[in-house]
């Protein structure tokens, strides 16, 4: 996969995005990631990316024409599928099921707007996606393209060490995932459910799924409410 970040701090984004298991990710060849920044493409002499709105308004909006340059320039030549991605706060809202779907695109470019945003025919012309992450308003593009950047690049074949993380997730199933544990066993006066370190798998398993539907009911009632659940979680939430 090519993930391309069409951002005005392509630098601040691959420093931050090649750490860890993504920048494994990447040596290992299973996504490679590339920035282009609209700057680069205006040719005015103080190299200007924004323009007043039309219609009045404050804040300064991206051009169109400047960022459609950098946009091109990503997918000279598009992978097949190659899929545009905008991120704006009116966008449809980001979450995993979202996730899985991006991750067998070949190419994705994500543009991320600045100042009072981008010019919404970028996001027409490109037949983008417009992605949201939330019921808030960040000052740029840059950290929801790479929050999008790492939930896709680590549900990529081979990119996690342990491919049954992503069965245990919260969302993978509808759920919010239990609490975890790690030695040392006691830790400032607190201990793990005993059950935890009872060797009855099946007790351990039913555990679990008991703390998920008890955290998914308190935390997130919405998608408890849409949570396929057995006749045995009925008897575990009594
Ligand atoms: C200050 S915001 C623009 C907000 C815009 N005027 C509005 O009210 O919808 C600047 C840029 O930050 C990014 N941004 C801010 N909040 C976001 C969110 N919740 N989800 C995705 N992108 C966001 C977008 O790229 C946006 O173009």
């Amino acid at each position: 996969m090519i993930i391309d970040f069409v951002t005005l701090f392509p630098e601040s984004v691959l420093a931050g995005i090649r750490h860890s298991i993504l920048a494994r990710a990447e040596a290992d060849g299973a996504v490679t990631f590339r920035g282009w920044n609209p700057r680069d493409y205006a040719t005015d002499a103080h190299r200007t990316v924004d323009d007043k709105p039309f219609g009045g308004g404050p804040g300064m909006v991206m051009k169109p024409d400047i960022v459609w340059q950098a946009v091109s320039a990503a997918m000279e030549p598009a992978e097949e599928g190659a899929q545009v991605l905008v991120f704006e706060p009116w966008g449809e809202r980001f979450d995993q099921s979202k996730a899985q779907e991006l991750s067998t695109a070949a190419q994705l470019v994500m543009v991320c707007g600045h100042y009072e945003g981008l010019d919404a025919r970028i996001a027409e012309r490109a037949g983008a996606r417009v992605i949201s992450m939330g019921d808030f308003v960040l000052t740029g593009g840059e950290l929801p393209a790479m929050m999008v950047a790492d939930a896709i690049v680590r549900l990529l074949p081979g990119v996690l060490g342990c491919a049954g993380s992503l069965e245990i997730d919260s969302h993978s199933g509808g759920l919010l995932s239990a609490p975890q544990y790690t030695r040392p066993w006691e830790f400032g006066g607190l201990t793990p459910p005993e059950v935890l370190r009872s060797g009855d798998h099946a007790a351990v398993e039913r555990w679990k799924r008991q703390q998920s539907l008890q955290l998914t009911r308190k935390n997130r009632p919405d998608l408890f409410a849409m949570a396929h659940l057995e006749s045995s979680d009925l008897d575990l939430l009594n």
